[in-house]
Formats: C-alpha cells, sequence, structure tokens
C-alpha cells in the first residue's frame, strides 16, 4: 500500500486481470438490471458528462429539483439497486479498517470525454468510514488537493485494476477526474473507465 503525503492510500494494481474481468462481467450484468442514467446537477440541471448506476441499499444521484442525496431506488426505474458484488464487499472487508460494511456502491462510467470536477465526498453522515475505489478500464488522471477548495493540488494516473482509499486525514480531501486516456487499457469492450465507488452512507 502507497500512502501520498495526504493520507490519500493506494493499492496499485490490486485486481488481477481475470479478477477485473469478473468484476466487471458482474456489473454489466447489475447495470442491466440498474441502467446507467445521466446525472444533473442540483439548481442548473446541467448534466454532468459521467453517467451512473448504484448497488447496495443505498445509491447517490442527483438531479436538478432535489440536488445530492442518497436513495433507496433507481430514479428511472423506481426499483431498489442491486446487491453489492461480494468481491466489493470482501476487498472492504480487507481494507477499510471500519466495522460495518459499505451501504452504496456509486458506479461512474467515463466516455472517452468526461470528467468529474474537484469536488468532496461529503453527502453521508459518517465521515468515519472511508471511501473505497476501484477503477476499471481506461487510464485516467486523478487529481486530489486538500480539504479547502482552493488547496494546492497534484494529479497521478490511476490504472485498471488499481484500488484507492479516501480515509482519515484524507477523507474530506477534494478530488476529481481531469481526463481519460481512451484505448490504454483492453479490459473493456470499448474505450472509456468505470469508477466504483464504496461508501457508508449512515451511521
Ligand atoms: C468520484 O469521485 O466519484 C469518482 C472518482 C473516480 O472516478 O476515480
Ligand atoms: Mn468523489
Amino acid at each position: 500500500m502507497q500512502v501520498l503525503p495526504n493520507g490519500l492510500k493506494l493499492l496499485p494494481g490490486f485486481l488481477s486481470r481475470s479478477e477485473q474481468e469478473d468484476l466487471l462481467e458482474e456489473v454489466r450484468a447489475k447495470a442491466a438490471i440498474a441502467p446507467l442514467f445521466v446525472p444533473k446537477m442540483p439548481r442548473t440541471g446541467k448534466p454532468m458528462s459521467v453517467r451512473m448506476t448504484n448497488f447496495g441499499s443505498l445509491g447517490w444521484v442527483t438531479d436538478k429539483e432535489k440536488g445530492y442525496r442518497y436513495q433507496p431506488t433507481h430514479p428511472e426505474t423506481g426499483d431498489p439497486w442491486p446487491d453489492i458484488p461480494v468481491k466489493l464487499l470482501e476487498i472492504w472487508e480487507e481494507h477499510a479498517n471500519y466495522e460495518k460494511p459499505p451501504e452504496a456502491c456509486l458506479v461512474n462510467y467515463y466516455e472517452p470525454d468526461a470528467k468529474m470536477g474537484l469536488h468532496q465526498d461529503r453527502d453521508e453522515e459518517d465521515f468515519d468510514a472511508p471511501v473505497l475505489s476501484i477503477s476499471l478500464g481506461d487510464r485516467c488522471l486523478f487529481r486530489y488537493g486538500g480539504k479547502n477548495r482552493n488547496d494546492p493540488t497534484k494529479s497521478f494516473k490511476l490504472e485498471s485494476g488499481d484500488v484507492m482509499l479516501l480515509s482519515g486525514a484524507s477523507r474530506l480531501i477534494f478530488h476529481g477526474v481531469d481526463r481519460i486516456y481512451p484505448g490504454t487499457s483492453t479490459l473493456l469492450k470499448r474505450e472509456g473507465r468505470i469508477n466504483l465507488t464504496l461508501r457508508r452512507v449512515t451511521r
């Protein structure tokens, strides 16, 4: 495990190719039941460039009217989210250092030109639990700073199979994805990147 100066933890190449393939297959099957949707920014309704879905008892959604929140059902189908893949629960158990299981697995799908602006993950009740993220598919340029929006930032590349943890001092740091490098992984059938983020929402 690598620990960056601000406490951000990285497990580069944590998942083998075959583990990535198995996980991807499971994500695809579950996303067929809970289809990707276009998240919209609070108030403006501006669409984000990523598409999203969730697994677990709670899923993170956002739209113009009600903004950022967690809810137990898919915003378009109205159905409960599919269960979190067991493999992900095992990774959490092993590395989250937190007694309760995650409730949400946010699935972000990045087309080659998608990105995610700097933000904090702070819609959860419990910041003692880490945010555990897994990358699949094309490489991306991940940017992180400090707890204030204006703190200086650094960037590094996240690769398919990497696991990252925002925990302790790094739990509330600003972070985002500057860009995807299309065609840098053969895992997905086409160009793009999937990020899976496990979170504990309630105490
Ligand atoms: C996120 O912060 O929700 C996603 C980060 C990533 O795609 O690596
Ligand atoms: Mn985030």
